[in-house]
């Protein structure tokens, strides 16, 4: 089945779920944004208010490559703004399987105020930035999401262990 890529807006759980689920599964675990700050030397942050997004997404296209071409069947969290490239959707394609943590507006908003990391890896895509942010983002990428994933998971009102045996079981019986 190749890599497992996890998709979904920021705050939908792909880092957390995806550590979990390497786990159970055997395999290794990345995040293309851990990837990048170690490709970089800097953080993702910094990255936008050096080069804005253009100069992020051409070094995260650099990084979902590399971890696509890696051996084995890895467990790899990509950015939340990953699918919009179309090469990063192809690279997806050819290496494995995707999985969409979805989630309403309101519930990733408020997992986005509540993670601490949020400040140095999630600068504002918008003017505004807060949650209008979210539905104005949502609204464009959703489709795309869909039309990536093999499966998609509601992780509302899932807590993350019961969201790892639900993608766990699809891998099982998958693959
Ligand atoms: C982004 C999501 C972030 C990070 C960057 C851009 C986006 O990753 O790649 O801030 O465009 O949605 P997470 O989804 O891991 O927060």
């Amino acid at each position: 089945m190749g890599h497992l890529f996890l998709v979904g807006y920021r705050g939908s759980g792909k880092s957390t779920i995806g550590h979990q689920l390497a786990e159970r599964l055997g395999r290794q675990f990345v995040d293309t944004d851990d990837e990048i700050e170690r490709m970089s030397g800097t953080s993702v942050k910094q990255i936008f208010e050096a080069e804005g997004e253009a100069g992020f997404r051409d070094r995260e296209q650099v990084a979902v490559a590399e971890c696509a071409s890696r051996d084995g069947q890895w467990v790899i969290a990509l950015g939340g703004g990953a699918i919009l490239r179309a090469e990063n959707r192809k690279t997806i394609k050819e290496h494995g399987k995707s999985i969409w943590l979805h989630g309403s507006a309101e519930a990733l908003y408020q997992r986005i105020v509540e993670d601490s990391t949020s400040s140095t890896r999630r600068p504002d895509l918008s003017a505004g930035g807060g949650y209008e942010e979210v539905v104005e983002m949502l609204s464009q990428r959703e489709s795309i999401y869909a039309e990536v994933a093999e499966f998609t998971v509601e992780t509302d009102s899932l807590k993350p262990d019961q969201i790892v045996v639900e993608i766990a079981d699809w891998v099982e019986s998958n693959a």
